[in-house]
């Protein structure tokens, strides 16, 4: 059985508490909106697709359970909850291209006149559903073209190793993954020797989460701490580099987990390929470059303490930030569920309506 981050049925929504993995698993009831960024802001369910489907979960629990007399209403909920669901983690859009997407529709059925207040409701929440249905098939179809882009330089039917960062899969979408779907879709093919994965300070997702889900599906994993990247693309040879994107900037550019861009430094200087795999809802076409993209700051308790254990001297200044942005000149491939796309190229895929 997949892991599952995110439970939701007809009203009722259940968070898998990640901060309390590997060891002990418990779901969090989210009653709504508030729980909604509470649940988002202390990562007890983060990875940018997972945030953006918590986030829009959420406001369904209390379109679905409230009543409204009033389109307007509806209309404001809508806009001014989503709102604030973006502030709870600034640097992944996907939570914000799914309130533009639902504050869109409301609009659109706030003025059609032949739409009753109910039917509004039904109809937001039916896009909602269809949002987390489509997020699993993305990930399918990014996993698929991922694999038979790394596949397709590997010679004499040889198996591949691939090297990924913090944690892509399950746990950090509505299931499957997107680098870590790449990673299964390798698996399920027979084609693939080993997957390492870093640690991921100072969060762990790596050592917590990536490890965790790659054990539970039975796939050949190694784990490594993030300074050993270099040596080990020095002493075995890496077939790729695989990672994930919070946001991905119009220009190509691309926010990911913090120790991203120093991966893709090295694997440039090892020539070793590397990708990001991320659904067309990561990239940002308003912003140009990725000096412009939002990095969250995080508290650093996160990075002196292990739970309540002290790791780091006491009175010693920190700097936490959660992501870096790694050039598009040192990405080979952004893999996307319409296939992969060259990181200069990208603007191929704004679709009409954005433009
Ligand atoms: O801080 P996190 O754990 O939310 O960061 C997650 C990442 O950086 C992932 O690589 C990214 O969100 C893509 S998840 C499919």
């Amino acid at each position: 059985m997949a892991l599952e981050a995110i439970k939701y049925n007809n009203g009722k929504l259940e968070v898998l508490d990640q901060t309390l993995l590997p060891v002990i698993t418990r779901y969090i009831h989210v009653q709504g909106v508030e729980d909604g960024w509470k649940v988002i802001n202390k990562m007890q369910v983060r990875g940018a697709p997972a945030i953006a489907m918590v986030g829009c979960l959420s406001l369904a629990v209390e379109l679905k359970n409230d009543n409204y007399s009033e389109k307007s209403s509806v209309r404001r909920e809508i806009e001014g909850k989503m709102n604030y669901l973006i502030s709870a983690r600034p640097t992944a859009v996907n939570i914000k291209i799914a309130a533009e997407q639902l504050i869109k529709l409301a609009n659109k059925l706030y003025r059609d006149d032949s739409i009753n207040v109910e039917n509004m409701v039904s109809e937001i929440l039916r896009s909602i559903d269809n949002m987390f249905k489509k997020d699993i098939d993305d990930n399918r179809a990014i996993g698929d073209f991922g694999a038979d882009e790394i596949l397709k330089n590997i010679v004499d039917n040889n198996l591949v190793r691939v090297l990924t960062h913090c944690n892509t899969g399950s746990l950090a979408t509505t299931g499957y993954g997107t680098a870590l779907g790449v990673v299964r879709s390798l698996h399920s093919r027979r084609k693939l020797e080993q997957v390492y994965c870093t640690e991921t300070r100072p969060y762990n997702q790596g050592a917590r989460l990536t490890a965790y889900e790659l054990v539970h599906e039975n796939i050949p994993g190694t784990l490594i701490c993030d300074d050993m990247v270099a040596a080990l693309m020095k002493s075995r040879k890496i077939n790729a580099v695989i990672v994930g994107a919070d946001r991905v900037a119009a220009n190509g550019d691309t926010a990911n987990k913090i120790g991203t861009y120093q991966i893709a430094i090295l694997a440039k200087y090892h020539e070793v390929p590397f990708y990001v795999a991320a659904p067309r809802t990561s990239i940002d076409f308003d912003i140009i470059a990725g000096d412009k993209i939002p990095i969250e700051e995080r508290p650093e308790r996160e990075m002196t303490h292990l739970n309540d254990q002290r790791i780091a001297a006491k009175g010693i200044q920190c700097w936490n930030p959660a992501f870096d942005v790694t050039p598009a000149d040192l990405i080979t491939g952004i893999i996307t569920e319409v296939g992969v796309i060259n990181p200069k190229d990208l603007k191929q895929l704004v679709s009409t309506d954005q433009q």
